[in-house]
């Protein structure tokens, strides 16, 4: 029997993606500003109570990491007390609750991937506010719960993101400077989309829990760039830019500190899954054609 599936966040990166592959899924009902607004929870448990859903996906959420530091108590009420009132309302209606989180739970300062049971340590208000939000859900008593912590998302939805900032200073510079000390793995948001649709018909008691899921392979956003232009040179992309610089995190200041090392380890949904994640790379060129071309490569 179809599911009825809501959908809170439904105009970001992952929200756009999961509006589409959720389809065969279930009843989609895709809240966003201003029908739902998580700086306002009473609007979630408004949402809630009016559709009664089997399963609630939280795709929205405070990411703007820098403008954050300045903003902690809204980041706050948006990344930790909406998301327990979603784990509270979803205690009440018997639904499973999927929740997107991040790899700045972590301090970096790992050398191989980080487990879903590694200590977790923000450095910045964005990270520690998502890893309060992950607490509240852990602590509701909503037991049938699923929270997908990933990393470096791109896409061609949503506000903003790395490869759409690449492609606007590369039609527009010459030089472009890109931190290269800073390492995580890039993921798809139709990647992250289509593991959420395919973890669906298998949501049960036994797979509650925090799972990593990015793309496989690592990079640094130095690495990431180069990939960029060279993937989007061969698509005919228009490019101003002759020299991308590696520099260090030092050499670029910015309001929020970030860990240096984000890998996140994926081996737990891997082994739920029965398959890897595809490679960010071959990812990254498939998401650029299908921007540049407007012209989706069949799977
Ligand atoms: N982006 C990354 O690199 C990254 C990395 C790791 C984890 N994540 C996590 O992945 C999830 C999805 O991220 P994303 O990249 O898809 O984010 P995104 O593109 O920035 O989208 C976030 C969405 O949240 C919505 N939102 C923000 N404040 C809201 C509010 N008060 N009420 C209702 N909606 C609100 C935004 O709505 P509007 O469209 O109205 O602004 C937007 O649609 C988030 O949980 C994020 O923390 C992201």
């Amino acid at each position: 029997m179809s599911k009825l599936i809501l959908l809170v966040g439904g105009n970001g990166q992952v929200g756009k993606e999961l509006q589409k592959t959720l389809k065969p899924y279930g009843n989609i009902i895709a809240l966003a500003r201003p029908a739902i607004d998580l700086s306002q929870p009473d609007t979630l448990v408004r949402a809630i109570g009016q559709y009664q859903p089997q399963i609630i996906i939280n795709a929205a959420a405070y990411t703007a990491v820098d403008k954050a530091e300045s903003e902690p108590e809204l980041a706050e009420i948006i990344n930790a007390t909406a998301p327990k009132i979603l784990a509270q309302e979803a205690a009440k209606q018997k639904a499973f609750l999927i929740h997107i989180s991040t790899d700045y739970v972590f301090d970096g300062k790992n050398y191989c991937p980080y487990q879903e049971t590694d200590a977790t340590n923000p450095l910045n208000v964005y990270g520690t506010t998502k890893l309060s939000g992950e607490q509240a859900i852990l602590h509701s008593r909503c037991s049938d719960f699923l929270i997908l912590r990933t990393a470096w998302v791109f896409g061609a939805f949503g506000k903003s993101n790395f490869v759409k900032t690449m492609l606007r200073l590369g039609k527009e510079r010459e030089e472009i400077r890109v931190v290269a000390d800073q390492i995580g793995s890039p993921s798809w948001a139709k990647d992250i989309a289509e593991t959420i649709a395919k973890l669906i018909p298998r949501l049960s008691s036994e797979i509650t829990g925090i799972y990593h899921y990015t793309n496989s392979g690592v990079a640094s956003w130095y690495d990431f760039a180069v990939a960029i232009f060279e993937e989007v040179q061969q698509l005919g992309f228009p490019l101003q830019v002759r020299r991308i610089v590696p520099i260090t995190t030092a050499e670029y200041p910015t309001q929020a500190r970030r860990p240096a090392y984000s890998v996140l380890s994926c081996a737990k949904i891997a082994a739920i899954l029965g398959t890897h994640a595809p490679h960010w790379r071959q990812r990254l060129r498939k998401m650029l054609w299908e921007l540049i071309t407007n012209c989706p490569l069949l799977e």
